[in-house]
């Protein structure tokens, strides 16, 4: 296990224990969002018209309407695991719960607050998504007697103001790499059915295409606003693909039980998150970044290094780490820099812009 791996004073006991850990603000950890509600108001989809009522007719055909019921295997298939794994399991659930449920309220707020016809509609239907999956995680959480307090998060988690271009980069990429993530652990379970400890893991696959299909509604959002896609705005694309590559890096560190126990290699599970999403994103964003050089991936180690000298600088608490940890926040933040900086493979834009989930 890695330093960095879950403490046992951050276990989760009960079910207020369950809630807080979703209340916990990180760096690492998910957030909810506002925007410009009247911005998003005038988003005008006509440049892509054809493309947006193919997707909002899949949208409309809900074909996932009965997927997120339960079946007895979650009463009767739940095996008891050893209790460090249980925890990071926990804190898987727990943290995808809390990012399920941030789309849900951000979709839902954006929903209310504009009448702009194209937007209204394509918010009802990635609520109602969301809304499915946070509420089906929770059930699994429950089965442990942790569900997280949904209702109370909305009320008391601090919520983040963002521009409207930063939401459709940050949240384009969420919805497609936790499509990348899903699909990967979905492929492993296939050929390897004997290590899937949960029954949860069965319902990967159809629901990772509701991730998809969010993304799809964020690229065609952001190609009819092309401006949001070239000159200055690309540095603004380099950062949140850093930012969202490098956060699941050093988060999916944090538990390295968990991918033993899914038979997976943290590093391989990752680089291959990192290439999907950025075969997908080439819809859309004219660069990837360069994460199979060694450059690259020397920075990524390095924040990780660096999340676990913080973590044990904050253990240990006292002065001497206080200023231990200034310093390590500014060579994470020279990481971080030097890691949006690395040179990056540029792309054309294709003419059509949707894409398949085929991976
Ligand atoms: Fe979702
Ligand atoms: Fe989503």
């Amino acid at each position: 296990m890695t330093a960095a791996a879950i403490d046992p004073v951050d276990s989760v006991q009960t079910a207020a224990d369950a809630t807080r850990k979703a209340m916990t603000e990180s760096i690492i950890s998910p957030r909810f969002y506002s925007t410009d509600y009247a911005a998003m108001n005038r988003i005008d989809v006509s440049p892509v018209r054809a493309e947006w009522d193919t997707m909002m007719a899949e949208f409309e055909g809900d074909n996932n309407q009965d997927h997120f019921q339960r079946t007895e295997d979650f009463t009767s298939q739940i095996k008891t695991l050893p209790p460090e794994l249980q925890q990071e399991f926990l804190d898987f659930l727990i943290s995808s719960v809390t990012s399920e449920y941030s789309g849900c309220v951000l979709y839902n707020e954006i929903r209310k607050n504009v009448d702009n016809p194209d937007i209204k509609q394509l918010m009802t239907y990635l609520t109602r998504d969301e809304s499915r999956h946070a509420n089906f995680i929770n059930q699994s959480l429950k089965d442990f007697g942790l569900a997280v307090d949904l209702v109370g998060l909305k009320q008391k988690k601090a919520v983040k103001y963002f521009k409207p271009k930063y939401i459709y980069y940050a949240v384009y990429l969420s919805e497609k790499i936790g499509y990348a993530r899903y699909i990967c652990i979905h492929r492993q379970f296939e050929k390897h059915p004997e290590l899937r400890f949960h029954p949860i893991f069965r319902w990967f696959e159809r629901w990772c295409n509701d991730e998809f299909r969010h993304g799809e509604a964020f690229a065609l959002m952001m190609r009819a606003q092309p401006g949001l896609l070239r000159g200055l705005n690309t540095w603004w694309i380099r950062f949140f693909l850093t930012a969202v590559y490098a956060t699941m890096y050093v988060r999916d560190h944090t538990r390295p039980l968990l991918y033993e126990a899914m038979g997976m290699n943290i590093k391989e599970y990752d680089f291959k998150v990192f290439r999907i999403t950025s075969e997908i994103s080439k819809q859309v964003f004219p660069l990837t970044l360069d994460t199979d050089s060694p450059g690259f991936r020397a920075g990524l180690d390095r924040l990780h290094q660096i999340a676990i000298a913080v973590d044990k600088a904050k253990k240990e608490g006292g002065v001497f780490n206080l200023i231990k940890r200034v310093g390590l926040t500014a060579s994470a933040g020279i990481t971080f820099l030097r890691l949006i900086l690395h040179p990056v493979i540029r792309h054309d834009l294709p003419v059509t812009v949707r894409t398949a989930p085929a991976w």
